[in-house]
């Protein structure tokens, strides 16, 4: 019985959450282009903005031509890196591009206040 009321909740709360996820997001690209951009941040800073006293270069600000170039040539092999050649290979043309725009349109000293 209990088990049968808990298994009623879970139901309940999945199909909520699908109904939320069905709603269209207002601006499905921008998010879509935010969330690539926050897997940066793990390592480049939170929105590109590089940590005082880190050697990690900071992508707030990359000129695009200059972002655009070192990630193909990561994703090409051209360049050699660590682990940026893993990286770039996840991503097509069309969203590096993307990704660059993102960064090279961040104040260089957004530190999560940029918006
Ligand atoms: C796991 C950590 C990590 C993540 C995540 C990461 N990077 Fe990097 N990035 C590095 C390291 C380390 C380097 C130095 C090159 C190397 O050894 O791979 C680097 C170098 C770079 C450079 C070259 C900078 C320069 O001026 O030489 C760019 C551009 C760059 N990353 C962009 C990105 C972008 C865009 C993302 C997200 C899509 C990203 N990185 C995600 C670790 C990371």
């Amino acid at each position: 019985m209990r088990f049968a009321l808990r298994a009623a909740n879970t139901v309940a709360a999945l199909v909520a959450a699908g109904a939320a996820a069905a709603q269209p997001a207002p601006d499905a690209n921008a998010r879509h282009v935010r969330s690539m951009a926050a897997t940066c941040a793990a390592c480049h800073g939170t929105d590109g903005a590089a940590v005082a006293g880190e050697a990690m270069p900071a992508l707030a600000g990359y000129p695009k031509p200059a972002l655009v170039a070192q990630l193909k040539a990561f994703r090409d092999g051209t360049r050699e890196a660590t682990v940026m050649h893993q990286i770039a290979r996840g991503y097509t043309d069309d969203e590096i591009d993307a990704i660059a725009t993102y960064f090279a349109t961040r104040a260089t000293t957004a530190r999560g206040r940029s918006r």
